[in-house]
């Protein structure tokens, strides 16, 4: 199945561009057809954070699994388990090398349904520097130089807005303003703060945002696209220093930083779906107005800000390592460190890149799929 939807392409002040528009064909397979667990993972010692999203793995080491004979094994199942409880959790992970961290976010990719054409995605303008001075184009580590960050302003996340009285423009999707954007990230956290506490991530399920919607609103956000851009993004702001070659997927490239997706996106690993039409990158429900956009926008942070049943919170500690599905959840930092405690948080991020954004209309929800259906 394929459908193909017009973008009609906007000039940097947000207005259309008069007849010019590009199609982004967005396709489907056939049918799509959730994975199982083999249950090669029963062994491991796990808890889960809440009944609705997050697993943590108790003393497992991820470059054990990554080299264990059986690796394609384990590493299939706990793709699928992060897909399905939105992340998993890894205490001390002391010995991941940034190149098994490479690596493993390859394998639960290729092991799961991540397409031969994607690969791990390159930020469009934060790229790691190693100690020799060359550059790691598919590792992001948060930086403080202007020139690697999309946004000409923050939502609060600069010095001195300490008292900014709501942080709900944090949550986001990596990457969802790319035409193939990211599935699986994993971010790996080398240095806590000093203070030992601050910089929890924040995680929401995207399912059951999903299922929390009346069945007339699903309806309606399924027959709906979304377009994804950083905030207030210019091209001509990054033009001179960003990476020049695709990132991640051919059709990732140039400095525009614009896509179009459905509001409602099948997990191919899950078979479930999700609100994917959220968070900073979130630019327009196309075909809405403008007061409509608001109205919209406001129901949907309302939706994932006011419901902390579908949220869990994690507690960095060091060398820990946090595996998610972009697809299935959305996450926020907290700024509660920094500026205001002088403490560092310093993470080395991989991501993988999946396949273009598609809903499957024989797909269901995911309390549908596990019986727990009185909302479906
Ligand atoms: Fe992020």
């Amino acid at each position: 199945m394929s459908t193909t939807v017009t973008e009609t392409k906007k000039n940097t002040n947000g207005q259309a561009n008069g007849n010019e528009s590009v199609s982004i064909r967005l396709t489907a397979p056939v049918k799509t057809v959730p994975l199982k667990l083999s249950g090669v993972l029963d062994g491991y010692a796990r808890k889960e954070i809440t009944p609705v999203i997050g697993t943590e793995f108790i003393d497992a080491n991820v470059v054990d699994m990554l080299h264990a004979p059986n690796a394609d094994e384990l590493l299939r199942d706990l793709a699928i388990m992060v897909s399905q409880r939105g992340f998993c959790v890894f205490r001390h992970q002391s010995n991941l090398s940034i190149a098994d961290e490479k690596l493993l976010c390859h394998r639960i990719g290729q092991l799961t349904t991540r397409p031969y054409t994607s690969s791990l995605y390159i930020h469009p303008v934060n790229q790691m520097e190693l100690e020799d001075g060359s550059v790691d184009p598919e590792v992001m580590s948060p930086s403080r130089s202007t020139k690697k960050k999309l946004y000409t302003r923050e939502g609060g996340y600069s010095k001195g807005s300490e008292r900014n009285q709501s942080r709900a423009d944090g949550w986001h999707t990596d990457g969802s303003f790319e035409n193939v954007p990211p599935d699986y990230t994993l971010l790996h956290m080398v240095k806590v703060p000093v203070e030992g506490s601050g910089g929890d991530t924040m995680f929401a399920s995207a399912y059951e945002a999903y299922d929390l919607l009346s069945p007339p609103m699903k309806k309606f956000l399924e027959g709906i696209s979304a377009t994804f851009m950083p905030w207030d993004h210019k091209p001509e702001n990054i033009i001179d220093h960003m990476w020049k070659g695709t990132r991640g997927a051919p059709e990732n490239q140039g400095p525009e930083l614009r896509a179009s997706h459905p509001c409602i996106r099948t997990n191919p690993v899950t078979g479930w779906k999700s609100l994917f039409a959220f968070g900073h990158h979130l630019e327009e429900f196309e075909g809405l107005g403008d007061v409509e956009n608001r109205m919209m926008k406001e129901f949907v942070q309302r939706l994932i800000t006011e419901n902390h049943q579908l949220q869990a919170r994690v507690r960095w500690e060091q060398d820990d390592l946090v595996i998610w599905d972009n697809r299935a959840v959305y996450h926020s930092a907290t700024y509660d460190y920094g500026g205001i405690t002088g403490g560092k948080r310093i993470g080395n991020r991989v991501c993988g890149v999946g396949e273009i954004p598609y809903l499957d209309p024989r797909s269901s929800g995911r309390r549908y799929a596990l019986g727990m259906d009185y909302l479906a």
